[in-house]
């Protein structure tokens, strides 16, 4: 039988060939939000490995939400360009530019993993945190801004404004950052949100800002395109968010033109106890998936072709994307198809080598 693997998923009109998503990883390699040559060849080498669909790292839709000020960024005209020539060349090998549009919220303005991911002060280039309440993600960090109804607007304007953007730097398809304790994931986990105004509170208020988000994103999208909007679908904490939240905002995301759920979970919550293991969130987008007939990604150390394989044809999931493999083995569908005895055509640069 042939793999589900290579079987080709249809979200409106567009067709991708196989269910591998290369993850959005940070490169943490920006200055002033532009990409780079280094975003050229490592997204440009997923590309050429295989892989379909390719989402671009978490990209700032304003410059307080960035993680670290070397973030990836859509927040200018000026950063299309540089973008575009990435997406021109991943358009080449037959593949689909993605990008995932996110604000860090609370967790903004600190300094890249390798320097240390600690808060950046005002003075060292960093910037002030916005988020639904002054509560900080560590006990140490910075108290960030709750954000104000102007405040709120701009949030809504920049993502709009990042899609028309985006668009015309040729993506096809665009992820909201709805999760990982990021701004969007941070208004709808109740331990996060103290607010007592239409956007805090009820399970309702507490969607609000990403449902709002997401009309924006989507109407300013062209209709053949896909969104997804990637979810932390449960905090994994008692009184926080949880999976039948997650199945109540996916019907509601489902109404407003979203086209796949992304489920990954966790990271609103600094100590948080996550049971980690190889594909231990595959129930999630599962469970989505089975109540809601969204269709799904699922995300979560899988790093193998067979387990990505079993989680297709069981029908847990419609695509499968993968972070850390993909860092380990840029060819990954190239070594699945071989695995699977699947037929993948490879560049024509390569083709000398695909036998042995
Ligand atoms: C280097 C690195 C950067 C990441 N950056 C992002 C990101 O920009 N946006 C996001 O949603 N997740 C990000 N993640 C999380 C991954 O997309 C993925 O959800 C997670 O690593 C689990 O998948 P894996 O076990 O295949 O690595 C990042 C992970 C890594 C390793």
């Amino acid at each position: 039988m042939a793999a589900t693997l290579f079987t080709p998923l249809r979200l409106r009109g567009m067709e991708l060939k196989n269910r591998i998503v290369v993850s959005p990883m940070c490169q943490y390699s920006s200055e002033d939000g532009f990409a780079t040559d280094w975003h050229l060849v490592h997204l440009g080498s997923r590309a050429v490995g295989g892989a379909d669909l390719i989402l671009f790292e978490a990209t700032a839709v304003s410059p307080e939400g960035r993680i670290t000020p070397d973030d990836l960024g859509l927040w200018k005209d000026e950063h299309i360009a540089g973008l575009q020539r990435i997406t021109s060349f991943i358009t080449a090998q037959g593949a689909v530019p993605g990008v995932q549009l996110a604000h860090a919220g609370r967790k903004a303005s600190v300094s890249s993993p390798w320097k240390g991911g600690e808060p950046v002060a005002a003075a060292a280039g960093g910037w002030q945190p916005v988020a639904p309440s002054a509560l900080p993600f560590r006990p140490t960090d910075p108290k960030p801004l709750a954000l104000d109804t102007a405040g709120l607007r701009e949030v809504r304007d920049d993502f709009r404004a990042a899609t028309k953007r985006a668009l015309m730097a040729g993506f096809k398809v665009i992820e909201i950052h709805a999760a990982h304790g990021y701004l969007l994931h941070e208004f709808f986990s109740p331990l996060s949100n103290q607010r007592t105004d239409a956007y805090g509170g009820s399970f309702e208020n507490r969607i609000r800002l990403l449902l709002e988000v997401t009309a924006a994103v989507r109407k300013s999208w062209p209709d053949e395109y896909p969104v997804f909007v990637r979810i932390s679908a449960t905090d994994w904490v008692d009184g926080g968010w949880t999976i039948d939240d997650s199945v109540a905002l996916t019907r509601e995301l489902k109404n407003h033109g979203v086209d796949l759920i992304d489920a990954s979970t966790g990271g609103n919550v600094s100590d948080a106890k996550i049971p980690a293991g190889p594909g231990y969130q595959v129930e999630f987008a599962e469970r989505i998936r089975q109540e809601t007939g969204m269709p799904t990604g699922s995300v979560g150390i899988i790093t193998t072709a067979e387990q990505a394989e079993e989680i297709l044809a069981s029908e847990q999931a419609d695509l499968v994307l993968l972070a850390r493999e993909f860092l380990r083995d840029p060819y990954f569908p190239l070594h699945a198809a071989q695995t699977l005895d699947a037929d993948l055509a490879w560049p024509v640069q390569y083709e000398r080598a695909k036998r042995q």
